[in-house]
C-alpha cells in the first residue's frame, strides 16, 4: 500500500469537507463525539477507495485529544501528518441574559481549550517528522463570522471563535519560521464577509 499523507480533522460534520482530503489521496483519521456518524463516513470513505479510520471522543478535553494523537500516529506508523484541521464547535447562542455559566464554559472548553489542546499536538506531531517539500505541516482551524465580529446572541460563541482566532493568529507568527504553515479560515456566512486567512502565515494579523 502506498504511503498517503495523514489527515485529522476534529469535528467533522456530515463529512462533506473530509470526503475532499479522502478523494484527494489522504488518509483520513476522524475525531469527534458521534461514533455513529464516524464510522458511517469512515466506511464510505474506505468504500470509495479512501482509508479512513475513527477516533471517538468523549469530549473535547485536552486528555483526550492527545490519547487521540497517540493512536492516531500508532495505527499509520509511517506515515507524516501533513494536515490538521480544527474544526469542532459549540454554537452556543441566545439573548446575553439568557446564557448560563455552563452554556459559557461550553463555548469556551470546546472552542478554546480544545483547539489549543488539538493545535499542541498537531505541532508536536510536525516538529517530530521530518519536512517535506521543505514544509513540516498544515494547522487549520474553521473560523466563523463570529470569529472576526459579534452579533446580538452571539455573547457566549463569539468568545469562543474569537479566542479560536487569536489562538491560528499567534500560532502563525510563532511556527511559520519553522515551515508550519497554519491558517484560520472563515467558512460561513455573509459572502461579502468571506474572510480567508488562507495565506502564507507571516501574512495573518
Ligand atoms: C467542518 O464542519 C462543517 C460543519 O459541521 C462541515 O460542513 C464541514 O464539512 C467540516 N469540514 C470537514 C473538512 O470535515
Ligand atoms: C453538509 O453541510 C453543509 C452545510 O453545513 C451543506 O452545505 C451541504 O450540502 C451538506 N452536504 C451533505 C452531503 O449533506
Ligand atoms: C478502513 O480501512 C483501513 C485499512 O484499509 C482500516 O485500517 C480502517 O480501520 C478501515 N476503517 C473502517 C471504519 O472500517
Ligand atoms: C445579526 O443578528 C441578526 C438577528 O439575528 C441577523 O438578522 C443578522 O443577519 C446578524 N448579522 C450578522 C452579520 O450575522
Amino acid at each position: 500500500m502506498s504511503l498517503r499523507p495523514i489527515f485529522v480533522v476534529a469535528g467533522v460534520g456530515n463529512g462533506s469537507g473530509t470526503r475532499s482530503f479522502s478523494e484527494a489521496g489522504y488518509s483520513v483519521a476522524l475525531i469527534a463525539r458521534n461514533v455513529c456518524a464516524l464510522q458511517e463516513l469512515a466506511d464510505e470513505l474506505n468504500g470509495s477507495g479512501g482509508d479512513a479510520h475513527i477516533f471517538p471522543i468523549e469530549s473535547y478535553t485536552a486528555a483526550a485529544i492527545h490519547s487521540a494523537f497517540d493512536l492516531i500516529a500508532d495505527h499509520w506508523a509511517s506515515s507524516p501528518l501533513t494536515v490538521a484541521l480544527f474544526n469542532a464547535t459549540s454554537d452556543v447562542r441566545g439573548a446575553f441574559l439568557d446564557i448560563t455559566s455552563a452554556q459559557l464554559k461550553e463555548s469556551v472548553d470546546t472552542n478554546i481549550v480544545a483547539s489549543f489542546a488539538f493545535a499542541r499536538e498537531a505541532i508536536l506531531a510536525f516538529k517530530a517528522q521530518p519536512t517535506h517539500d521543505g514544509k513540516s505541516g498544515t494547522l487549520l482551524f474553521t473560523g466563523a463570522t463570529a470569529s472576526p465580529r459579534r452579533n446580538m446572541t452571539t455573547s457566549a460563541f463569539a468568545i469562543g471563535k474569537f479566542g479560536i482566532r487569536a489562538l491560528a493568529q499567534s500560532l502563525a507568527k510563532e511556527f511559520g519560521k519553522e515551515n508550519i504553515h497554519v491558517a484560520h479560515v472563515i467558512i460561513d456566512g455573509d459572502k461579502t464577509e468571506w474572510i480567508s486567512f488562507a495565506m502564507a502565515s507571516d501574512d495573518i494579523d
